[in-house]
């Protein structure tokens, strides 16, 4: 991308909009997305930070410019500068708390989506974090009125937005034309000690402001600070763009290295429920799931969001296994092969890579239907891979006998066998030709079985040929017949037991990709639920620390609330710890 689009639209009195050029562009993106949102009040210099991330000087456009552009979210994708195979996507929001322009209500939609859609979320202002600065946080605290964890409907919003930590970017703030010096009671303290400072909470502070301390810290537990000076005398912030770099002030331009170098080394790929990485593909899909649910008027739901992308996702990677399944097979496998065996070898080495291609990109499958659905699908391409075998085994087989008997055919018509010891020549023809169709290569494994429904067909005409000859006694014609009969049973026989042979290995065939299609369901399941418990200690010890900051700032109530929400967590994690997963 040259430059950046606008992604969701704000116009005033109107709903918000998705820009399908914007979609299209995210619709060409396979690759996992670093999304980095950046919210905060226009005329800020926002824009300066992400043209920077974006190795460019000019792009978003600054507040100078804001009058020519579009309101909303716009974004800018670009190659990864560090993780190879990543695309770097930035998201810049204009217009917000323009009181002229904006209208309140789309605003706060517009930072809850930066909120949704992001891996990272820069919150940029001026000045210092004061209760000034928290309290134009106010979208923060309204985010429950704006985002659903959970699709269904018995869940408190109280409940809802303890699992907000869960989903909620990594939240860094950045503070611009920050003029004081670092420093907490005469000792040098660190950016983030100063953003965790600045979100103390006394118990007879405002309300409002107090509320956006609560949220921050509730929501955000990853929260890192970074402080700007002044980038360059008396000009304003607006016009950052026009100036080259030469004439910003060092320690500025130091800072804003400093916070994209962060950034590129830190800022992780955005997931979603159970550690699936989101590519630009379905990046696209949430934009339009949760606008679509803005403009219907409900909430945007998390959990909605993700059945939705998981609905696109499983039948995309159902699809994908299927053809990875069938040129991985086409590969192996020359038709016609000389048995059953080896196509069911085969399908079982290809099956197993293309389910494991299928588990690495489907998720929240609950119900297995997708991963069904896959085996049933490989189970039909096996059985028409068999039939497909037979008949090209059975057509060469065909054809090599037309061909080698073709010459005997002539001998029957023009009456070469109507003579006298004519059954001798034609046994000795026969076992002639028979020796070569042995021999003839690529028959494939209907070999048998072609040979013993052309012996069939001939029986007749083999039977008037000894019956017409006349050296023969019927002594002898009879012995003769019965040989004939005794050869063709033998023949029966013997592709009886073949098939009996071949049921038996399809039968293993069929047990062992059961028990792929489990093994592979029984390690993803186990690797989810160790990631699940791993994510809930996580959560139970950001709970703890935050109730140890509760006691000691004095907030009681909070101190209990936490304190179930812990118990609530520490029976889930001794549940999910103590029982690995079954499979009925
Ligand atoms: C019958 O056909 C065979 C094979 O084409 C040939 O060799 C033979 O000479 C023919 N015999 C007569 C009597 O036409």
């Amino acid at each position: 991308m040259e430059a950046p689009v606008c992604l969701i639209e704000n116009n005033p009195n109107e709903k918000l909009q998705v820009n399908p050029e914007a979609l299209e562009i995210l619709q060409n993106i396979q690759q996992p997305v670093v999304v980095v949102a950046i919210v905060g009040l226009y005329r800020t210099g926002k824009s300066y930070l992400m043209n920077k991330l974006a190795g460019k000087m000019k792009g978003f456009s600054l507040g100078a410019t804001i009058q020519a552009n579009t309101m909303g979210i716009w974004m800018w994708c670009l190659p990864h500068p560090r993780m190879s195979d990543h695309t770097l996507v930035l998201l810049d929001t204009e217009g917000l708390g323009d009181v002229e322009k904006s209208n309140t209500q789309n605003d706060a939609w517009i930072f809850a989506l930066s909120i949704l859609l992001s891996s990272t979320f820069v919150y940029n202002s001026m000045g210092t974090i004061d209760q000034y600065a928290l309290e134009k946080l106010q979208y923060v605290t309204e985010l429950t009125k704006h985002i659903k964890v959970k699709a269904s409907p018995k869940k408190t919003s109280e409940e809802d937005e303890s699992d907000f930590l869960r989903f909620f970017p990594v939240f860094i703030w950045a503070v611009r034309d920050f003029s004081l010096q670092l420093k907490l009671n005469g000792r040098r303290i660190t950016e983030d000690e100063y953003l965790e400072n600045a979100l103390k909470r006394k118990p007879d502070s405002p309300e409002t402001l107090d509320l956006a301390k609560k949220c921050v810290r509730q929501y955000f537990p990853s929260r890192k600070c970074f402080v700007f000076d002044r980038p360059a005398g008396t000009r304003d912030l607006e016009d950052l763009e026009d100036l080259p770099e030469s004439k910003l002030c060092p320690d500025f331009l130091e800072q804003s290295n400093k916070f994209c170098q962060y950034i590129y080394n830190n800022a992780q790929p955005k997931i979603i429920q159970g550690g699936h990485r989101v590519t630009g593909k379905s990046l696209g899909h949430l934009v339009q799931t949760y606008v679509d649910a803005i403009a219907s008027g409900t909430i945007p739901c998390i959990e909605n969001a993700v059945t939705v992308l998981a609905q696109i996702e499983n039948t995309a990677a159902v699809q994908d296994a299927i053809t990875c399944y069938e040129a991985a097979i086409k590969q192996r496998v020359q038709l016609p092969t000389e048995t059953v065996n080896e196509v069911l070898e085969a399908h079982g080495q290809c099956e197993k890579e293309a389910l494991k291609s299928f588990m690495a990109r489907a998720f929240k499958d609950d119900n297995h239907e997708y991963q069904k659905n896959l085996a049933n699908q490989m189970q039909s391409k096996l059985q028409e891979l068999i039939s497909h075998n037979e008949q090209v085994s059975l057509d060469r087989c065909q054809a090599v006998l037309m061909d080698l008997f073709q010459v005997v055919e002539e001998k029957i018509s023009n009456g070469s066998y109507s003579v006298p010891g004519g059954y001798q020549m034609f046994l000795e023809d026969q076992k002639e030709k028979l020796q070569h169709y042995e021999l003839a290569p690529k028959k494939g494994l209907m070999a048998a079985k072609a040979l013993q429904d052309f012996l069939k067909s001939r029986e007749m005409t083999v039977q008037s040929i000894l019956k017409a000859d006349q050296i023969l006694t019927d002594k002898q014609k009879e012995i003769e017949v019965e040989k004939i009969w005794a050869e063709a049973s033998k023949r029966e026989a013997e592709l009886h037991e073949k098939m009996r042979i071949e049921a038996e290995e399809r039968a293993e065939q069929e047990k062992q990709s059961y028990e792929e299609h489990r093994n592979q369901l029984m390690e993803k399941m186990e690797a989810d639920r160790r990631r699940l418990l791993t994510e809930n200690e996580a959560v139970l010890n950001t709970k703890l620390e935050e109730q140890r900051r509760v006691q000691e700032e004095g907030f009681h109530r909070e101190y209990s609330r936490l304190q179930g929400e812990i118990q609530n967590l520490r029976s889930q994690i001794s549940e999910q710890a103590s029982s690995p997963c079954v499979i009925l």
